[in-house]
């Protein structure tokens, strides 16, 4: 049978490292496939440090990333730039992952193509389009363009088919983020950045510290700022560690607010693997990412999210997430009464993941072969283990 090309378009650090265990498994069938791994490098710094941890090189680099850019002028290169090389390439199949702009309009470009999308980590909603910004309303125009939906979870699958979506096209894989920790996470782990070996050695319980959502921007984050800050004094045994996002509007804001606190690490964007192997040996996470909230409950530790809604609501039916905003005092008070009360700490840290059990990548291109005829085998769902 003819060879099928496969177009792997990504561009930031969260699509990528969860599209890293996909290329690496359609490359395993080179007689099958031809991968084409396109980055539109929405982010530079963060996308590179992805791409060096899974040793993946891009056929296409579209080298877009300016600072502080607007969502328009991102659209408007990543449109341009996707448009030429699938006029060129004239792709079998294009795949995108999640809700960045990346996903959003590399689906749109391969529409305009007429190319079929495979959409990993399809169906996830909040139905609040000012919630995440913009991402809500990425993944929303990724779905209607989407032919074959990849869903993380039953709930996700459900999102979508309230919607509508044809059930044939729906698949529930798992996460690939958790194929991507089980590729990365060692017990005898050697960190790259001093810091953090210098606090495993102390032996002080670490608290792990994201944030960067653009609706959290400003006044909210300066809520959940404070919140970090009188926690940080309140606990001087406890260590903060916050690598920050690059994002000069974030540093503008955690800059001033956390600096020369003692207890308090503000560092550089962690790559992958010392990030997720820290994130392995903490006692508490504070996040307003998508990623972080899917990784967390993999090693049972207690998240705190900041935001008003989520779109991965399993984590917090499990009870390892709990939502507590952008309110400082909501989030201060949540934390001391988690902090000083170790059964209501014991009864968040399960590691239960409802998101995926590392098969995902497998799954997913077991369903692309059937979809191109190569094979016709029965796929079984994800299903949480409890
Ligand atoms: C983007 C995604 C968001 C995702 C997040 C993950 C959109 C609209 N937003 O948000 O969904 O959750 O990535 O981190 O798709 N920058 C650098 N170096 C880097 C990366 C970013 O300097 O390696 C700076 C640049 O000034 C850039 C700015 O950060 O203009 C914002 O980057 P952008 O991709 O527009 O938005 P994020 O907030 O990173
Ligand atoms: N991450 C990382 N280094 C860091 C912080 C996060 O490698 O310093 C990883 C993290 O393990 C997760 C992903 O980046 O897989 C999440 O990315 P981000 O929070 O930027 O985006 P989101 O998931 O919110 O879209």
């Amino acid at each position: 049978m003819k060879k099928r090309k496969i177009a792997v378009v990504f561009g930031t650090r969260p699509d990528t490292i969860k599209m890293a265990p996909i290329i690496l498994e359609l490359q395993k069938f080179s007689d099958q496939f031809e991968v084409l791994t396109i980055a539109t490098a929405q982010h530079r710094q963060m996308l590179d440090q992805v791409l060096d941890v899974f040793k993946i090189k891009s056929s296409y680099d579209l080298d877009i990333m300016a600072p502080k850019q607007t969502l328009a002028s991102l659209t408007a290169k990543i449109i341009s730039g996707l448009d030429e090389i699938f006029a060129e390439e004239k792709p079998d199949m294009v795949l995108v992952q999640g809700d960045t702009t990346t996903t959003c309009i590399g689906s749109l470009a391969a529409f305009y193509h007429q190319i079929p999308v495979g959409h990993i980590e399809a169906g996830l909603r909040t139905n609040d389009k000012a919630n995440p910004f913009p991402e809500e309303i990425n993944r929303r125009i990724t779905g209607c363009i989407t032919d074959l939906h990849f869903a993380s979870t039953a709930t996700a699958k459900n999102s979508l088919l309230k919607e509508n979506t044809d059930p044939s096209s729906i698949f529930v894989t798992g996460n690939t983020v958790v194929d991507a920790l089980e590729y990365t996470v060692r017990e005898n782990y050697k960190f790259t950045v001093p810091v953090l070996d210098t606090l495993v050695e102390k032996g002080n319980k670490i608290v792990l510290v994201t944030m960067h959502r653009r609706e959290n921007w400003g006044l909210p984050m300066q809520g959940a700022a404070n919140a970090i800050r009188r926690l940080a004094s309140k606990y001087p045994e406890l260590e903060f560690l916050f690598p920050v996002h690059m994002n000069p509007i974030v540093r503008e804001v955690v800059y001033p607010i956390l600096r020369g606190l003692k207890n308090v690490h503000l560092i550089e964007p962690l790559d992958y693997l010392d990030f997720v192997n820290i994130m392995a040996k903490s006692y508490l996470i504070f996040t307003d990412s998508g990623g972080v909230q899917e990784e967390g409950p993999h090693f049972g530790i207690p998240i705190l999210v900041l935001r008003s809604v989520t779109e991965r609501p399993d984590a917090v039916d499990y009870g390892t997430v709990k939502l507590v905003g952008l309110d400082e005092e909501n989030i201060f008070d949540t934390a001391v009464q988690l902090i000083d009360n170790p059964l209501e700490y014991d009864k968040m840290a399960n590691a239960i993941n409802p998101y995926g059990d590392g098969l995902s990548a497998k799954r997913t291109i077991k369903i692309i072969k059937n979809y191109f005829g190569f094979s016709h085998e029965n796929v079984d769902e994800f299903v949480p283990h409890h």
